[in-house]
């Protein structure tokens, strides 16, 4: 069988801490993909290096190898705070009003994308199937080809593709995608972003897009396709029966003293539209008084990103937002926002979730959002709690059952969390029900072995050419 070589900006080594570690979901299912299809992970140690020198620090742990790479400074400004974080992370969120283009984030990133391809081409042997992952490395499988490889090469994007009118207001779009065409196959997570995807190449490029997914420009012949990312659900339920997760699920119990928890887990980013959830829960506060004391907030936002200036400004925002609604509603044995800026155990996140009668998951845009699946697996069956869900989010296609919201409303986001409180428990059972069928099946096995196997199946008798 052929290796899998799975190439992101982030490599995540496997820790003996399993679910209990800190490692983030995907992380724990790409470490299993490699440990069955064997192969290597290849990409940024994060660490910095005074001049670039394409030394490869190889490690093998619990069966996974890894391949790091460090960079200089003046790529990471570039590359990745620069074109990744500060012009494709925004505009592919659809916020154009904070993408920023310079010139030099776009060398930067070709530069890395290229170092990237030197480094790594020399570990892939011809059978090799090739992954590579994310808004970071789009050229990379062309930089690839340009060094005469023939492999299978796919790429998957983790964040939304975004409207072709909004794409093009990004100089030399028409470069970036072009580049993709050197891939075999493309993965969205949603058919929404597939279907963004195929206007660009009609609109832009000229392009066809046949009914079976083939899409044609020029003499390049390549697939694009759905493949919804979920969890890993035997594993998450396990980690949600853990000792670790029990006693995180009873500190907080405990801690409420019997008020309602309203949970909010995310990366602080701009795209999980926290201010506007904040907003949402005051405009409760204000119309429900009879429940204030009753309920409270427990929004866990790890920073992120920090050396770039949105990053600081919006937690400087939800700093002085959060501190606000305390202030304006707090009483001396009751505060109506607990604002956490650190990261948990994904084992004590399930005890978290399970302690939570109502999850408040509410980007503005995401490409899937997992904390959503992850809420609906930790539940207890015979009391689930209630999952208010961004219609914004991917995951808004599948988990159809959740209470979904208009994350830029605070009237829905209220009437939500109201609707939610006084939901009964047969109802509350039958939404979970439909909702945690979906998580099971389209788990993140279910999710590799699709993803993988259409890349193998690629150029096989679809009449798609192989390679150049
Ligand atoms: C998103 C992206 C990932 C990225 C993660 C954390 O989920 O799709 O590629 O790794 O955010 O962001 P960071 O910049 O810390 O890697």
């Amino acid at each position: 069988m052929s290796r899998l070589i799975v190439i992101s900006n982030r490599v995540s080594a496997p820790t003996s801490h399993g679910a209990a570690g800190a490692q983030g979901g995907l992380s724990v299912a790409l470490a299993a993909a490699l440990r069955e299809y064997r192969g290597i992970w290849f990409g940024w140690s994060g660490q910095q290096t005074e001049s670039f020198t394409g030394h490869i620090d190889l490690q093998r742990n619990l069966g996974v190898t890894t391949a790091t790479i460090d960079l200089e400074e003046q790529d990471v400004d570039e590359y990745y705070n620069g074109y990744a974080n500060r012009t494709l992370w925004p505009l592919f969120h659809y916020r154009i009003d904070l993408a920023e283009y310079d010139r030099s984030f776009g060398s930067g990133y070709e530069r890395v994308n290229h170092r990237f391809a030197e480094t790594v081409a020399p570990l892939i042997e011809p059978d090799d199937l090739v992954w590579v992952h994310d808004y970071h490395l789009i050229p990379l499988g062309a930089q690839l080809r340009e060094m005469g490889l023939t492999n299978r090469i796919g790429f998957f994007l983790h964040i939304p593709w975004p409207p072709a009118r909004l794409l093009v207001s990004l100089p030399f779009h028409q470069r970036l995608v072009r580049s993709m065409l050197a891939y075999d196959l493309i993965g969205f997570h949603t058919e929404e972003w597939l279907d963004s995807f195929h206007h660009y190449v009609e609109r832009e490029l000229g392009g066809t897009v046949h009914p079976d997914g083939t899409i044609e420009v020029g003499d390049r012949r390549l697939k694009a396709a759905a493949f919804p990312i979920g969890i890993d659900h035997k594993e998450f339920v396990e980690a949600a029966s853990s000792d670790t997760a029990r006693a995180a699920h009873d500190r907080l119990l405990k801690s409420a003293e019997g008020k309602h928890i309203v949970i909010g887990v995310d990366r602080l980013d701009y795209s999980k539209g926290l201010a506007e959830r904040f907003e949402g829960y005051r405009r409760f506060l204000e119309e429900h008084d009879n429940c204030r004391g009753q309920v409270f907030l427990l929004q866990i936002a790890p920073p992120s990103r920090g050396e770039v200036h949105t990053y600081e400004a919006i937690r400087e925002d939800l700093d002085e937002l959060s501190g606000r609604i305390n202030g304006e509603f707090a009483e001396v044995d009751w505060v109506p926002i607990r604002y956490v800026n650190q990261g948990y155990p994904r084992a004590e996140l399930a005890g978290f979730y399970r302690a939570a009668k109502i999850a408040l998951v509410t980007p503005l845009r995401d490409g899937m959002n997992l904390v959503a699946k992850e809420y609906v697996a930790a539940q207890d069956p015979e009391d689930p709690g209630v999952l208010i869900l961004s219609r914004f989010a991917g995951a808004a296609l599948q988990l159809k059952d959740a209470l979904l919201v208009n994350p830029y409303s605070k009237d829905e986001i209220s009437d939500a969390i109201a609707k939610a409180m006084a939901m009964p428990r047969e109802e509350r059972i039958r939404r979970w029900k439909a909702m945690v069928e979906s998580v099971r099946n389209e788990d993140v096995v279910w999710w590799r072995h699709a993803y993988v196997e259409a890349l193998r199946g690629c150029g096989e008798g679809d009449g798609s050419p192989p390679a150049p």
